[in-house]
């Protein structure tokens, strides 16, 4: 019988005693994901935001400067800020103390207008009671009004009243203290929290409140506490993002406004790369699709620096004036708002909504631009002129691309080493990016050719890093790989148009493939970004061992399946075990069942947290400067891997 056979069963009753309401905390027990996004790596990590979240509000309404994160021993993780304490006097509607209606009841909170903030990233009062609801246990302190107070409360309950402990010693200032064990019932893919992806959020939100001491202690391990604190704000974050590049001009131009709606922040300064990392914030959260802040910055950007140029005679006449992506050619900004009555639209609520910020913006930015340019006009030259080789580079790659969009559009001129699949349904599509033209003939013979299909890759291709946009487009690799995904590249990418929605990079395991895989994958987060963020593009993992028996060959993907298969072939004869090394040491038939059968094969889904991190980490990939490389791939070796299988 079918599991979903429709059958009429009159037994069932479906009326209004079917209908529940949860009541508080339960609704979120029951669909956490609601809350927090997910029950996996990501919903674990956003407790801890939640918490943090708080004390960052404490922060940007003046009364806190200094947070402390600690991961203890057994995954709990315990937040103190130096805040003015969750408020613990009576509530006389429920008949409890403040500090236990928040903890324990939805949308209570002290952020939906008022006295106690003008700005905060909390908005919903909910935070603080979701994390309790998902926790085992919460431990809360406050210290307030000349007292240490607690509560312990398990699953959400409280498991005893509020109470006074003892008098503030002299010299202890006021802050809340929440520690929580994540409930294991609910967080059931992993409990572990990463040092790493805290560490960069916290790193993120010290740039952008200025000041603000955050330390990160992890009692986990030896040596993993990190304090961040940055006096010059989303300055520093500017020179941060320049550190792996060379900036044009030396001055990272600042402006800083307050006015009714909400505060306004812009740091930005040039390098001479030919990428631009434009970051908006509002809140402190990252807008990653922008909104009305991006859009003010940019045209405050292209009319002051077409203005300059044209009276300062740079650009004369006649010319076609400077386009946004000239001038944004290898531009570092950051944009901070932090607004009374943020509005965040779109799917992912990553985008600004607010309209009256565009003119805020618009005009701050014009106005200081302007200034700062004529305060220094050897450094406006530079990048003024930074922006008219852009243009050239421009003008040239039009007739380039031009001739890639018409290659796309006419089917016939699929790449010649392009061998296709007969599927033309994309959802079935599958591109296999084959490093190397001998890997690409076993692949080419031990695919399923029916929704498969090969390109390979002579050799390394362009750094796209180190190049302008019409060398890129120059380059045959490069033109290959764009007319067979058939979507067209930069501005003109259209999702809808991939004619594969699985894009798999099939590279050695070795350091020559790793690094195929990574110019690959710099290439597609440059100029296809929208197939990362879809989740089109992974990367095949090849088996790690090659055991041979008696003369057959076994391939094993990690040590469990090594041990596995040596049990299994019970060591008689002859056995050699050899850490596999490339993908041409396969035949056809070996591949498809290892790496390819998609009944088999394990990939690894490429996704991008946070446009921040991936552009720092492809510029310190793939970038100028070998020092910053080497320190990040030190530093971060966990992460590569992660990215890069
Ligand atoms: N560390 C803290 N210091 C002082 N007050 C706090 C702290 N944490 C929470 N509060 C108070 O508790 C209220 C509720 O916090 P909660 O995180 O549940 O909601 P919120 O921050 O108002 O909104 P959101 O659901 O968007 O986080 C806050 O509005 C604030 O008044
Ligand atoms: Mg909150």
């Amino acid at each position: 019988m079918a599991a979903n056979s429709v059958t009429k069963n009159a037994k069932s009753a479906y009326d209004a005693s079917s209908i529940q309401v949860l009541e508080g905390l339960e609704a979120v027990k029951r669909r956490p994901g609601m809350y927090i996004g997910s029950t996996g790596p990501r919903g674990l990590h956003h407790l801890v935001r939640e918490i943090i979240d708080n004390s960052i509000d404490e922060a940007l309404a003046g009364y806190c400067t200094e947070i402390l994160v600690t991961i203890h021993q057994d995954n709990s993780v315990t937040v103190t800020d130096d805040g003015r304490g969750m408020p613990v006097g009576k509530m006389a509607k429920y008949g409890k103390p403040a500090a236990e209606v928040i903890m324990t009841t939805l949308h209570a909170g002290g952020k939906f207008g008022g006295e106690g903030y003008k700005v905060s990233g909390g908005l919903h009062g909910v935070g603080a009671s979701v994390v309790n609801a998902l926790s085992e246990w919460l431990e809360l302190e406050v210290r307030r009004e000349g007292h240490v107070w607690s509560q312990r409360y398990e699953r959400g309950f409280p498991k005893s009243a509020l109470t006074k402990d003892r008098k503030l010693k002299k010299g202890e200032g006021t802050g809340t203290i929440v520690s929580f064990m994540p409930d294991r019932e609910v967080f059931t893919e992993t409990q572990d929290f990463s040092f790493d992806t805290l560490s960069r959020w916290f790193r993120e939100w010290a740039f952008l409140n200025k000041g603000l001491k955050i330390r990160l202690l992890d009692e986990r391990e030896e040596d993993r506490d990190v304090t961040y604190q940055y006096e010059g704000g989303i300055r520093d974050f500017v020179e941060h993002i320049n550190e792996a590049k060379d900036p044009v001009h030396k001055t990272v131009f600042y402006l800083e406004r307050e006015e009714e709606v909400g505060d306004v922040e812009v740091a930005m300064q040039w390098n001479s790369g030919f990428q631009d990392s434009v970051f908006t914030f509002a809140n402190n959260i990252n807008t990653h699709e922008g909104g009305a802040h991006l859009s003010g910055f940019r045209s405050a950007l292209s009319r002051t620096i077409n203005a300059y140029a044209r009276q300062k005679g740079l650009l004369k006449e006649k010319e076609e004036s400077l386009t946004g992506d000239d001038i944004r050619e290898g531009l570092a900004a950051v944009i901070s708002v932090k607004l009374q009555e943020p509005q965040f639209e779109g799917q992912t609520k990553t985008k600004l909504g607010n309209t009256e910020v565009k003119g805020l913006v618009e005009s701050a930015t014009n106005r200081y631009l302007a200034e700062f340019l004529e305060e220094r006009p050897g450094e406006a030259k530079a990048i003024v002129n930074k922006a008219l080789q852009a243009a050239r580079a421009r003008l040239a790659a039009r007739t380039v691309r031009e001739k890639i969009r018409k290659g796309y559009l006419e089917s016939s001129t699929l790449p010649g080493k392009l061998a296709d699949c007969s599927s033309k349904d994309p959802a079935r599509s599958e591109l296999y990016i084959v490093e190397g033209n001998s890997a690409g003939g076993s692949a080419k013979g031990g695919r399923d050719r029916n929704f498969q299909a090969i390109l390979p890759l002579r050799g390394k291709i362009l750094n796209v890093e180190k190049a302008n946009i019409n060398k890129i487009l120059s380059n045959t690799e490069i033109q290959a790989l764009i007319s067979a995904i058939g979507a067209g590249v930069g501005e003109s990418f259209d999702l809808e148009q991939a004619r594969y929605n699985k894009i798999v990079i099939m590279a050695d395991a070795d350091v020559d493939g790793s690094h195929i895989r990574t110019l690959v994958l710099t290439f597609l987060y440059r100029n296809m970004p929208e197939l990362i963020e879809a989740g089109y593009v992974y990367i095949a993992l090849p088996p790690l061992y090659k055991i041979t028996h008696n003369r057959r060959e076994h391939y094993a993907k990690n040590d469990a399946e090594l041990r596995e298969t040596l049990d299994r072939i019970k060591a008689n004869g002859n056995v050699s075990i050899s850490r596999f090394k490339g993908l041409s040491e396969m035949n056809p038939h070996q591949l498809w069942e290892t790496t390819m059968d998609p009944q088999n094969r394990t990939m690894l889904q490429v996704t991008v947290e946070s446009a921040a991190v991936a552009d720092e980490l492809f510029t310190a990939l793939m970038g100028d400067k070998v020092e910053p490389r080497k320190a990040f791939i030190e530093e971060n070796a966990r992460e590569v891997k992660n990215l890069d299988a």
